[in-house]
């Protein structure tokens, strides 16, 4: 397991799934806004259900995240976009609706950098999220990415176009632990 200050970041287990699935699927508004593809539902038990994990698949790792005390279940991270050739990946997460706004998402943010840049050697980590999400460009921003562009109307979600901030961090910007 990966440990930051508040979380650990740990594989995926099977009983974790169905409520990753209810508490972060299901919320159609939730997945519009978080995933570049129209909702749907997805029969229960499925295998190709989104938290399902493929460990075969080496371009996205995906973990489980748990409170570092008593290791309750609370969000879904993902390393995903893997490349080995420009050294890049796309940083990506979702927190349970009870476990946010609590700094959860920042200390997430901030072991996903230390597996990007650490253990995988990479050099550059990407973010792209809607342009009003306050909460995660706050928690990539204490981690010293920083905003590289504006997309406009990149991002058809629930009936309007919105646009999407980029950010980036490389690693000889990157501070380990996150700065006020
Ligand atoms: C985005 C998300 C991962 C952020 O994690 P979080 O644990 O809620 O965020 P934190 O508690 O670490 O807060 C980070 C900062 O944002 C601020 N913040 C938190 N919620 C906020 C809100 N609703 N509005 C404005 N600011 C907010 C916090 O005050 C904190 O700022 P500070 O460092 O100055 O104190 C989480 O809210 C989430 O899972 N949201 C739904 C899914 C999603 O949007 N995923 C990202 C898709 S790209």
């Amino acid at each position: 397991m990966l440990r930051g200050s508040k979380v650990g970041l740990r594989a995926r287990h099977e009983d974790d799934i169905p409520v990753l699935q209810a508490e972060l699927h299901d919320d159609v508004v939730n997945h519009a806004r978080a995933q570049s593809r129209p909702w749907r539902p997805i029969t229960p038990g499925s295998k190709t259900a989104p938290f399902a994990v493929d460990d075969t698949e080496e371009g996205d790792v995906p973990f489980s995240v748990v409170e570092l005390e008593g290791g309750t279940l609370i969000g879904a991270a993902t390393l995903w976009g893997i490349d080995d050739h420009n050294r890049s990946a796309h940083v990506g997460l979702g927190l349970l609706p009870a476990s946010r706004g609590k700094g959860y998402g920042t200390d997430v943010v901030a072991v996903l950098c230390h597996y990007g840049f650490v253990v995988l050697g990479l050099r550059r980590l990407q973010i792209e999220t809607l342009s009003d999400n306050a909460a995660m460009l706050r928690s990539a921003e204490r981690n010293g990415f920083v905003r590289e562009g504006v997309l406009r109307s990149s991002a058809w979600v629930m009936g309007e176009w919105l646009d999407e901030v980029l950010l980036g961090l490389l690693v000889h910007d990157w501070k380990p632990d996150p700065q006020d």
